[in-house]
């Protein structure tokens, strides 16, 4: 039997570090990023062109990116940008996939990029329309898309709405963003179907946080839905320095071990992603794992084969 593929995005690098508290050199967030494309991620987003002083820990994006492209030209390298002039220092940098962040709510534009909402849509419309003047590929974010908490639900109609803006305006993916971790199966069921009446699925990402627990529960109901690609952080690295109550991602062997366990395919070994997360925990001074790691840090080392159908279940 071919096992149907889906695809992860290890954000660990970008959305995990951003709101670690511990400073992090540059050279450990390159090991961090070695550690993840040994175990088979190809696709990571590993820093933001920001302002430093809105997000200290990514002022070091200029010296990491090219470090980073030099060692792993095979790895989809994306970084994180806010507005013009974050897109042109990446480009100058020689980026080649940029993440976009639309938030869906007033509050939060105002915290996370000091805009208006009408003012981000414009804004992100903007730089959608420059990254493909330049070649660059895009991931647009649709941030907050299940609950602000500023606002409390964000109406669906709106998230419906702005996802069909960036992708009518050519992003080459639209990301999902439970920002906050708030989300059950239910309401991303719900969701996703609302907006795959409009985009097709091989162009949408979910985004989860596990803030609740909940995020395996919420990626299987994304898979449900035809969903193939997900956002993850190793290790549950994560939180949102502008989302007060946002918690870690959905962890990346959480994700991982639900996934192949259910007859997909990942390109990932689970193994080798234990040395990324010993690598987190030990830069970030904290222990680090989902909701799986004790079983797979029992388990999955003991094993000679990384297949986890063939673990002792
Ligand atoms: N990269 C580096 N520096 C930048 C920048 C960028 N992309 N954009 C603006 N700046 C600098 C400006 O040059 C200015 O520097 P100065 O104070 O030394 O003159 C300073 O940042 C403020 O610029 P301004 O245009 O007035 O922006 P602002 O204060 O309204 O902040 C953002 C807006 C978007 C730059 C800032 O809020 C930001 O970087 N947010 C990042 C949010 C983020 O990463 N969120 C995580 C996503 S979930
Ligand atoms: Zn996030």
């Amino acid at each position: 039997m071919i096992m149907e593929r889906i695809y992860i995005t290890d954000v660990a690098p970008r959305d995990g570090l951003q709101n670690q508290s511990v400073a992090v050199s540059t050279e450990d967030k390159f090991t961090l990023i070695s550690k993840l494309v040994e175990a088979g991620i190809e696709n990571a987003e590993v820093t933001s062109f920001v302002s430093p002083k809105a997000v200290p820990m990514m002022s070091d994006a200029a010296e990491l990116f090219p470090k980073v492209q030099g060692a792993f030209p095979q790895l989809n390298s994306f970084v994180l940008v806010p507005n013009l002039k974050g897109l042109e220092k990446a480009h100058e940098a020689g980026v080649k996939e940029v993440a976009f962040v639309l938030c869906a709510t007033e509050m939060m534009n105002q915290k996370n990029i000091n805009m208006s909402l009408a003012q981000a849509i414009e804004s992100t419309l903007q730089l959608i329309e420059e990254s493909k003047r330049l070649n660059i590929r895009s991931r647009t974010y649709i941030s907050v898309a299940f609950d602000c908490p500023y606002e409390g639900e964000t109406p669906l109609p709106r998230v419906v709405e702005l996802a069909k803006k960036v992708y009518e305006a050519g992003t080459d993916q639209i990301v999902i963003a439970d920002t906050i971790g708030s989300a059950a199966p239910a309401q991303v069921t719900e969701r996703l179907n609302a907006i795959l009446k409009y985009i097709p699925a091989e162009k949408i990402v979910i985004h989860l946080h596990d803030t609740r627990g909940m995020a395996v529960a919420n990626a299987w109901a994304a898979l449900q839905c035809g969903i193939r690609w997900f956002d993850a952080s190793v290790g549950g690295i994560g939180g949102c320095p502008f989302a007060p109550g946002a918690a870690g991602n959905m962890a990346t062997e959480d994700l991982v071990l639900m996934a192949e366990q259910s007859g997909f395919d990942t390109g990932i070994s689970l193994e080798k992603l234990l040395y990324a997360v010993d690598h987190a925990q030990q830069v970030l001074d904290k222990t680090l794992g989902g909701g799986s790691i004790k079983w797979l840090r029992q388990n999955v080392r003991a094993t000679t084969t990384l297949n986890p159908k063939t673990l002792n279940f």
